[in-house]
């Protein structure tokens, strides 16, 4: 493997073991490839690649690539995906999802708990490196609770910090630029431990641990953390469609059983409850700038201002509107570096539900009914009583 960071291609060579199929490879968005690559063989095959930097701007050596690639029988059928992933150091690692009987799936996870907090069993397997995660002084930490609008302020913030160039947030995925640092996917994906290892600095890291949780190192580098809290049935609504189409979350159950299921606290990440006013607490002791959804939807420029303050930039208002513009849901529903649709549908399945799917305030009144409704509200104020926090669930 061969890399001139210089030059505008980028070349690597890549060995993957080849039954006697035939093999073509794609990335998404297309077309980052130069020319397309088919192989047929029946060994371990050097496939030389040349990557076009400004088609491919997301490939870069700090940056972990996942290619999926179609693997079809003599006969043209598709008999299996397979993920490449090119990893910082241009590694190679690949693994077959189904098989000839079977179309590509993942597992949808089990839940467990982490100090009494339910999650996702994966998590747990990596909990102690999480635990010790070495933040760095300049790492912005972006904290929610599942489906707050985690991608909308990371997409948000790297405006920011690349002072509204907006061509270059188009670099890469959301997920390379923000790892998702408790994240514990079945290989070849990598962990977002080990894509936060690689990654220069200022990182932008995401999670969705309540605070109690987060690793001790963010406190004590007194690292930046902005925190995004969404009214709690916009934000049930967005996780149940969620969990149904991300193939690898526990199923929901009914929506009536839904309902439930996170009125107690028994969806991944726990409590939505103790998540935002855990949050909401904790501002009293850490640098954290704890923000809604909903101001973000009424008047967004004045959001993204307060963010960059908050991160220590003075932008000029072309540079906030270019911003608001460029991180809009229309604009970000189109965004393939925005949008997940770089992942394939046996992981996201968008056509389930989209993962931009409608970006807005009130959506729970297409979904509740009316005694859904009061029951909720009256275990909502029970649960709300004591705090000073406040949620708008309409604009
Ligand atoms: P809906 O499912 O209600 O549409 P997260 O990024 O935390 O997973 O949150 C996803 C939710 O944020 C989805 O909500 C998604 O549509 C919404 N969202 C993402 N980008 C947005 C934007 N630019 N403006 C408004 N909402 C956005």
């Amino acid at each position: 493997m061969r890399l001139n960071p210089a030059s505008e291609f980028l070349s690597l060579s890549l060995s993957i073991p080849l039954s006697p199929l035939s093999l073509s490879l794609y990335t998404s968005p297309p077309p980052s490839l130069s020319s397309p690559v088919s192989l047929s063989g029946s060994a371990i095959k050097r496939i030389p690649l040349l990557l076009n930097r400004r088609a491919a701007p997301f490939f870069s050596p700090s940056f972990t690539v996942i290619k999926f690639v179609d693997i079809h029988d003599t006969h043209g059928n598709l008999q299996r995906q397979q993920a490449v992933y090119f990893s910082a150091e241009m590694s190679y690692r690949g693994v077959g999802f189904g098989g000839a009987d079977s179309p590509p799936s993942i597992q949808r996870e089990t839940m467990t708990e982490i100090e009494g907090v339910p999650i996702i069993s994966s998590v747990t397997q990596s909990w102690d490196q999480i635990r010790n995660f070495k933040a760095r002084p300049d790492d912005v930490l972006i904290a929610t609770y599942p489906k707050a609008g985690t991608t909308w302020m990371v997409e948000i913030v790297d405006c920011i910090m690349n002072d509204g160039d907006t061509e270059r947030c188009k670099r890469s995925p959301t997920h390379d630029r923000a790892p998702f640092m408790e994240l514990n996917p079945p290989k070849p994906f990598p962990s977002g431990l080990q894509q936060l290892a690689s990654m220069a600095s200022p990182r932008l890291v995401k999670t969705h641990l309540p605070v109690q949780l987060v690793p001790q190192s963010f406190w004590e580098n007194d690292c930046k953390v902005i925190y995004v809290a969404r009214n709690a049935k916009d934000n049930l609504v967005s996780y149940y469609h969620f969990q149904h189409m991300n193939q690898g979350l526990p199923e929901t159950g009914s929506w009536e059983h839904y309902i439930s299921s996170f009125l107690s606290g028994q969806v991944p990440w726990g409590s939505w409850f103790d998540h935002v006013i855990g949050w909401w607490e904790s501002k009293a002791e850490h640098r954290v700038l704890y923000l809604f959804y909903e101001d973000l939807k009424e008047d967004p420029a004045r959001e993204i201002e307060r963010v960059a303050r908050f991160l220590g930039k003075g932008l000029d208002q072309a540079v906030i509107d270019r911003i608001t513009d460029h991180t809009s849901f229309s604009q970000m529903k189109e965004n393939p570096m925005a949008n997940y649709s770089t992942l394939p549908a046996f992981i996201f399945n968008q056509a389930v539900s989209p993962f931009m799917r409608k970006g807005t305030v009130g959506d729970w009144k297409q979904h509740f009914t009316v005694s859904q409704s009061e029951r909720f509200d009256e275990e909502y104020r029970r649960r709300l009583a004591g705090t000073s926090l406040r949620f708008r669930t309409e604009l």
